[in-house]
């Protein structure tokens, strides 16, 4: 498999989705709005990017199954995609741009492909294993800052699942005062790449899925930076928890995750 062609062909998929997205933003109505889950949000535009972005990666690797945020319906395969068709959806509702179409190729437990499509800005972050990361067709690199006191930090709050929130808030207070600050951009797969492109310096987040932030990761991860979960292991794709920075700042920024949520051994 020639996986610059294939990241190419996949480019092109999520730039179409995220064509339509930009369009239906143009008159999208609250009305069209359908709760998943508490605070969970989602509409026809994601339900129909995913029906997009499904048929043409099916013509793309016919032999290959879906992970994916909606409807779409899959066995577990060899290669598989992992597929999130609006990455941001409560931004994406209420007009505040910052959302994203992420697609994955997954290949015996490792992505091998990352393509995110930032609609609003029209930024697409892509990568492939062992072929450096890109934005909008420039080699991008994570940030060179060493200490978390010169660092801008990326996360996501919990908006569902409180069961780690004084945990959370715990961090919250110490990078509150001993960081440049936090940003809640709104789509995970966004704060991965912003810090690929060296505008974060780091990201965590738990109660994340494989989609969130599969293609994301290995843009990072292919931008020099450093991928985890929080016990400073792999299980970083299916684990519902993630941490991310520069390779200059993993220790400091791993031994406060791992102090705060109480996971020293
Ligand atoms: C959400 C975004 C958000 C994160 C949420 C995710 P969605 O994805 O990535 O940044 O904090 O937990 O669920 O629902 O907009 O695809
Ligand atoms: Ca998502
Ligand atoms: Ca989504």
């Amino acid at each position: 498999m020639n996986l610059h062609d294939l990241t190419q062909r996949v480019i092109q998929i999520a730039k179409e989705a995220g064509q339509f997205i930009r369009t239906e933003r143009r008159t999208f109505n609250y009305q069209n709005v359908e709760v998943k889950g508490l605070n969970d949000l989602v509409s026809y535009v994601d339900k129909t990017s995913e029906k997009m972005i499904v048929e043409s990666l099916a013509i793309v690797l016919p032999d290959a199954g879906f992970i994916v945020e909606e409807n779409t319906k899959s066995d577990i395969k060899n290669y598989n995609w992992i597929v999130d068709p609006l990455d941001g959806t409560t931004n994406f509702i209420h007009g505040i741009p910052c959302y994203a179409v992420s697609i994955a190729l997954e290949y015996q437990g490792e992505i091998v492909l990352g393509v995110v499509y930032e609609v609003a800005q029209d930024e697409c972050f892509w990568a492939y294993k062992n072929g450096a990361a890109y934005l909008n067709g420039q080699k991008i690199q994570v940030s060179q800052r060493k200490n978390l006191s010169e660092s801008l930090i990326a996360t996501g709050f919990p908006i569902y699942n409180f069961s780690r929130l004084d945990n959370y808030l715990e961090v919250f207070t110490h990078l509150m005062k001993n960081t440049h600050g936090i940003r809640r951009i709104g789509a995970a797969a966004a704060d991965l790449c912003y810090l690929a492109c060296g505008r974060v310096d780091a990201f965590f987040e738990y109660n994340l899925n494989a989609w969130d932030v599969a293609a994301g990761a290995l843009i990072v991860k292919e931008a020099g930076g450093y991928i985890n979960d929080f016990k400073l292991q792999n299980n970083w794709l299916f684990g519902k928890e993630i941490i991310a920075s520069n390779d200059l700042l993993k220790v400091e920024f791993g031994s406060l995750i791992q102090e705060k949520f109480k996971l020293n051994s």
